[in-house]
């Protein structure tokens, strides 16, 4: 999405945050400032009737996120979620509350420690390497390849699949954007779906175990005394490479694109290769690939100075919190030095991202890589904003580089 630092004036009575072409023909930046400043507690119908709250306030946000008793992620967590529930409540972590979603969550999480991840290491930065090296003059599309290559392997995906499994989880994640869009949204979320939940349970089936991948861990997991069903391990295959495929390229992206709009802060980093680490930061808050997320209230509970009434879904809007005032320092300054820098790009709370560690571990090698080996880069055309309420990215971004 487009990233302006001006106010302007802003009618929020037509303002529609569902409409996925905001967030790649539009900017919802200036709407968040007026929202934060004017109408923390907002809200909209659309014009089907389903309506929803939205909050906009880093601190609204971490309270509906930190708190899975008052606001379930059970009847969905994503916006397109919205009045249809998520078949997939109590079955995949994110669309699943404690106690459940404890027991679930444990073995994955032993495995995405940054101890465990230690192993990856020279993976993730051969990856690293070649998204760079094999940059066809489109950055946007090697990025969508990168955390298949580490995700893939962490997971046991054979690397045949490879390919495939980065066009579906894209069409999943994006399915109002015409870089993935097959026909119309619903024939591409059908096609995404179904090509992505049969492979998982043909895998599932089919694949030896004992490797220790991840796939393995939840095929043999104990969770509360009893094996995994397959909806569940086909569910949380699904939601960890989503969750990898869909955010982790639009960080690098984004933060690319950050950095030529801001010269002085790639020079700097250049100058200072121990900065990569804060770049990373900064890029992830800037960027917030995790655009939003949805909750539902169980109890009517007061938010932000409003009531909310129990059953009333919630949209909490991550890109917004990144840049709330009251929570960061001119919030519009792209700073790679930014300390404190509390972002919420991964969450927070119970579901707070399992792979964030990975993400961070895989983003400071890009970085790295890109500061050692890029000696030139400038876009060659017009980037491509993806067109979703859910994945704030980049879709297509023509450069041209001299390394
Ligand atoms: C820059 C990259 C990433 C971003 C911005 C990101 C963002 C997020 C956010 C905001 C959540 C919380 C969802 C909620 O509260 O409903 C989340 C959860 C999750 N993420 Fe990530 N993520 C990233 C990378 C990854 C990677 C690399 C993986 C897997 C390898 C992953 C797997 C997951 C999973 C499984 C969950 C659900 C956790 C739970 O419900 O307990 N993510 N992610």
């Amino acid at each position: 999405m487009r990233i302006t630092t001006d106010r302007r004036d802003v009618d929020l009575s037509t303002v529609d945050l569902f409409d996925p072409m905001l967030y790649s023909d539009g900017d919802p930046h200036p709407i968040w400032t007026v929202m934060r400043e004017t109408a923390p507690l907002h809200r909209q119908t659309l014009k089907d009737g389903r309506s929803f709250a939205s909050v906009t306030r880093y601190a609204d946000a971490c309270k509906v996120l930190g708190d899975s008793k008052a606001f379930t992620s059970e009847r969905g967590s994503l916006l397109e979620q919205l009045g249809h529930g998520d078949a997939a409540a109590g079955q995949m972590l994110v669309s699943t509350d404690a106690p459940r979603h404890t027991a679930l969550r444990r073995p994955l999480q032993k495995a995405m420690t940054p101890r465990a991840l230690a192993a990856s290491a020279d993976r993730v930065r051969a990856a690293a390497r070649r998204v760079l090296e094999t940059t066809d003059g489109d950055l946007a599309k090697s990025a969508f390849e990168f955390p298949m290559t580490f995700t893939g392997a962490l997971m046991g995906l054979p690397e045949a699949d490879w390919t495939d499994l980065v066009q579906w989880t894209s069409m999943a994640a994006a399915p109002d954007d015409p870089a993935f869009r097959i026909g119309s949204r619903g024939a591409t979320l059908a096609i995404a779906h179904h090509e992505l939940f049969s492979y998982f349970a043909t895998q599932a089936k089919e694949r030896p175990l004992g490797d220790d991948s991840l796939l393995d861990i939840l095929s043999t997991m104990d969770a509360d005394g009893a094996p995994l069903i397959e909806a569940e391990i086909v569910y949380n295959c699904y939601s960890l490479l989503l969750g990898a495929n869909a955010t982790t390229p639009h960080a690098f992206t984004g933060t690319v694109l950050a950095l030529l709009d801001h010269p002085d802060q790639l020079e700097a980093a250049r100058r200072d290769p121990s900065l990569v680490n804060s770049l990373v930061e900064e890029g992830l808050r800037w960027t917030s690939p995790a655009n939003s997320f949805l909750r539902h209230a169980v109890d009517d509970i007061e938010l932000s100075g409003g009531l909310v009434k129990a059953g009333e879904p919630v949209a909490v809007w991550v890109g917004s919190a990144n840049r709330d005032p009251e929570a960061f320092e001119d919030p519009f300054r792209f700073d790679i030095r930014r300390t404190p820098n509390r972002h919420i790009t991964f969450g927070f709370g119970p579901h707070y991202c399992l792979g964030a560690h990975l993400a961070r571990m895989a983003l400071r090698a890009l970085f790295t890589e890109f500061l050692e080996t890029v000696e030139h880069i400038e876009l060659d055309g017009p980037v491509g904003h993806t067109r979703s309420n859910f994945v704030a990215g980049i879709s297509t971004m023509p450069v041209r580089i001299k390394s």
